[in-house]
């Protein structure tokens, strides 16, 4: 492998021939991830769900996207990811893969159609590699969906797993509640990563743990750690890209730096575009033909 071919994901752009320079941009893969957590380089993610988004993040360098079941809140309307199928994510990611030029593309595998068993599984996985174009999949749980992630790293197909607070598990969990506190918490959330990495994820988000104990989880474990509200001493950062621009309109959580007002920004144009053709000065004569 060459020396460009090892570097990091987020290496300065001038010696990351891979990524958005004007030599033209290389795909990130799972060893760059591998890579950056040896070389102590944090991995930056964002959601994406369409087309639009995902060249514009793409361009700005984001090292992968997921196109995640949080699409049920931020595309479908839902209160929960639980109602999104299969077929609902399918097109989405084929959009969000099709414009990703660098990242790497994760299509995240919705509820029910993992669990069941390990064949159930593989054929999700599968569905998604073949009709989407993303380069992985990712699925929530720890010791309980090791099965399936053997099943499927088997099959060739990289698996980012999920534990933590796991959206899917809401109602058994309690509602929105930060995992891996106290003793017990951290011991089960440890048990969770040592059996997914065993499994042969390349990569395990961990969402709403506390600070300390993803901080033990990314020291113990090989793979890199992807943090969701875990705190800075983790291998990478991924967030909801509504969230983190601003253009959600429900709650927010605590963990979430906005970067833009989108939603502002566009009630403003929307308010200014009602009021002009009201007015009669939209469209003016430089509009017309
Ligand atoms: O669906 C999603 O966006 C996710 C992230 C919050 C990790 O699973």
């Amino acid at each position: 492998m060459s020396e460009q071919e090892t570097a990091a994901p987020n290496t300065p752009s001038e010696e990351r021939p891979y990524g958005g320079t004007p030599a033209g941009p290389k795909r990130v893969r799972t060893r760059h991830f591998q890579n950056a957590k040896a070389n102590g380089i944090k991995i930056t993610g964002l959601t994406s769900y369409d087309m639009l988004s995902a060249t514009i993040f793409d361009e700005a360098g984001i090292d992968f996207l997921l196109v995640g079941d949080s699409a049920g809140n931020n595309v479908f309307g839902y209160d929960t990811t639980l109602p999104v199928r299969v077929d609902d994510l399918i097109p989405l990611t084929r959009a969000v893969a099709q414009a990703a030029k660098r990242a790497f593309v994760v299509a995240d595998m919705p509820f029910g159609s993992y669990e069941t068993d390990v064949q159930d599984a593989l054929h999700t996985a599968v569905r998604f590699m073949k009709e989407t174009g993303a380069h992985a999949v990712k699925l929530e749980g720890g010791r309980r969906s090791a099965k399936q992630i053997r099943r499927i790293v088997d099959a060739g197909i990289p698996v980012m797993a999920h534990i933590g607070y796991t959206p899917q598990s809401e109602h058994q969990l309690g509602g929105h509640i930060i995992q891996g506190r106290g003793d017990s918490g951290i011991e089960n959330l440890l048990a969770d990563a040592h059996a997914i990495e065993d499994a042969g994820a390349f990569a395990v988000v961990l969402e709403m743990v506390p600070t300390d104990a993803a901080a033990q989880v990314t020291e113990e474990l090989a793979i890199p750690t992807i943090g969701v509200g875990a705190g800075p001493h983790v291998d990478g950062q991924l967030l909801v890209w509504t969230d983190w621009a601003g253009f959600t309109t429900g709650r927010v959580p605590r963990f979430v730096r906005q970067y833009a007002d989108l939603k502002g920004v566009l009630g403003d144009a929307a308010r200014r575009y009602k009021d002009d053709v009201e007015q009669g000065e939209y469209p003016g004569p430089e509009h017309s033909y």
